[in-house]
């Protein structure tokens, strides 16, 4: 099952929003606007082959092993407004060029996995597919972040052929379980909560760090459970 969030270019937003864009005297050019654009089909056009690449991989578990290892997956791409906040959060100029350089999580996909091992499975069957490189992993399973914050991130390029050839892309795909998901979402909602007071927002913070060391080892013993199950080797605690 795939859930798109804001998952398709809408030409119209896009363009109202640059209008407003004042870079000095001049407004942001027409051309710059249409370069704007193209840029965002190409990142749509990217963060849809890397779903299907991992729709096909989920498919094949399933036909050959009888399990799913995605449970399910999201998939977004930046809006405007979010890119050029971005974009002046790092003192960078509002212009196709800083995107394509400097962010690499215009289009972006989270894979919600059943179990851990399929987090693993899934990145690394993807990983060596040999049309894509890999630019970045960062593993927040491993090394999980001070607040708790687990998933494991890795961006991809993916050639994107237009008419002028292909065109390498990168897209940020997020592997996490469904505990880390589940974890990650109510931390992202306690984040955004400005109106609590800090003794509480702390009391919260210190819980939600009890609470990804709790999942962490539910997440382990079913997995155990899960192993012997299909008679695959156990995992120590951790
Ligand atoms: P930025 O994109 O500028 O944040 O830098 P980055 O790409 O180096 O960051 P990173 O790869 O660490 O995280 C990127 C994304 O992961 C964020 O946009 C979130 O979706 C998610 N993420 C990272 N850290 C946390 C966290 O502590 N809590 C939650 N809920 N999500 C996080
Ligand atoms: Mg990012």
């Amino acid at each position: 099952m795939i859930l798109d969030r804001h998952s398709r270019i809408n030409t119209s937003e896009i363009q109202a929003r640059l209008k407003t864009i004042n870079l000095g005297d001049e407004r942001f050019d027409p051309e710059e606007v249409g370069r704007f654009i193209d840029m965002m089909q190409i990142y749509e056009g990217a963060m849809y082959e890397i779903s299907t690449k991992l729709e096909i991989l989920d498919d094949e578990f399933q036909v050959r092993f009888s399990h799913d290892p995605i449970h399910h997956m999201e998939r977004r791409l930046k809006s405007v407004n979010s890119i050029i906040g971005k974009l002046e959060r790092k003192g960078l100029p509002v212009a196709v060029d800083s995107v394509r350089d400097h962010l690499f999580d215009v289009a972006g996909i989270r894979v919600i996995c059943n179990y851990r091992d399929d987090v693993y499975s899934v990145s690394n069957y993807l990983s060596a597919q040999s049309d894509i490189q890999v630019l970045r992993v960062k593993d927040y399973i491993k090394n999980p972040k001070v607040n708790g914050y687990r998933s494991l991130h890795v961006i991809y390029a993916v050639p994107v052929f237009l008419s002028s050839g292909p065109h390498y892309t990168p897209v940020e795909v997020q592997f996490r379980t469904i505990a880390m998901d589940y974890w990650a979402s109510l931390e992202h909602a306690l984040r955004y909560k400005t109106d609590l007071p800090d003794a509480k927002l702390n009391e919260h913070s210190q819980t939600l760090l009890d609470c990804a060391r709790s999942l962490q080892n539910i997440e382990v013993q079913m997995q155990n459970i899960h192993r012997d199950i299909n008679g695959a080797p156990r995992m120590e605690g951790q």
